[in-house]
């Protein structure tokens, strides 16, 4: 790689930032296709996020990702919301076009592609969502565009679950004919009914941590996805029993791929980013 000059940069707002894949992948992707850029990691204080985003402007970087824990507050700092967006009230794409800042959210997609990946045909099914906060919120939003029969919507705290619903009957009419919140305690009961499971939450991310729901419920004909980065207890049970089950990852890379197309309207080289990240963990 020659940095010169014209050298474009891209990057990554989070807090913390260390654990970051995603240089890893986008850097392998635009010297693929020989993009001169770069794409680095910005450790953003939670206190500065605004300075953060008028720096985007202030030195020209093209554009970002943004991660945990800045998705919802940079969105008033930008100058314009795509329309998905609006509905998840984060956005985890920023693109600078000559200092205007729009900001997407490439999160719904990513969990959708990467779900197809196990999963060809989401409409129709019925998916338990575990969670409600906002990466829920990306994946609801990519399961209503899908065509989804039903989404049982299980939280710790059920109030939270029934706030994303009247949220998001603002914006698809009769959504609650297919959100139905319900608490954790319920889950062992829905199960049966269910095709896809899929737990946004961080439990499981410590082995010691205590199972979402009765695990013994899970049967083969389950897809189940995890979202977190590795092979929680939830997935070792999906595996053993013999589902179709995926971790936080595909969902990573395609997220990243639709960003990598926004900024640059080249398409993404998916097996490239998919190998680059093999090569590191
Ligand atoms: P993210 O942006 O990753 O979705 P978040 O918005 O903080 O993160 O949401 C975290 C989700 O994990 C919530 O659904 C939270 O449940 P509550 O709404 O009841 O807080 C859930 N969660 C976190 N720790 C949990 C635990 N120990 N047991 C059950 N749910 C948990």
């Amino acid at each position: 790689m020659i940095l010169d000059g014209q050298t474009k940069v891209y990057g990554i707002f989070g807090y913390p930032v260390k654990h970051s894949k995603s240089p890893t992948f986008q850097t392998a992707a635009f010297q693929h296709l020989g993009i001169n850029a770069v794409y680095v990691p910005f450790e953003v204080n939670p206190e500065s996020i605004s300075q953060a985003v008028e720096s985007l402007r202030v030195l020209k970087i093209s554009g970002v990702n943004v991660t945990i824990p800045h998705k919802e507050s940079v969105v008033p700092y930008v100058n314009e919301l795509s329309d998905e967006v609006k509905v998840i009230k984060a956005a985890n794409t920023i693109k600078n076009v000559d200092g205007y800042l729009i900001a997407y959210n490439t999160d719904w997609y990513g969990f959708v592609e990467g779900l197809k990946e196990l999963e060809p045909t989401i409409e129709g099914k019925k998916v338990l969502v575990i969670g409600a906060g906002g990466s829920s919120r990306a994946i609801i939003y990519g399961l209503l565009k899908e065509g989804v029969d039903k989404i049982y919507l299980a939280n710790r705290t059920v109030e939270r679950a029934k706030k994303l619903l009247n949220e998001y009957l603002q914006h698809f009419k009769v959504v609650d004919k297919i959100i139905h919140p319900i608490p954790l305690a319920d889950i062992n009961e829905i199960v049966k009914e269910v095709d896809i499971i899929v737990n946004t939450t961080s439990v499981g991310l410590n082995d010691e941590d205590f199972p979402l729901f009765n695990y013994d419920f899970i049967e083969q004909r389950h897809t189940v996805v995890d979202i977190i980065y590795k092979e929680t207890k939830l997935l070792k049970v999906a595996k053993e029993k013999g589902c179709k089950y995926q971790n936080g990852y595909p969902m990573l890379i395609h997220q990243g791929a639709k960003s990598f197309e926004i900024w640059t309207g080249q398409k993404a080289p998916i097996d490239v980013m998919k190998k680059s990240l093999s090569l590191h963990y």
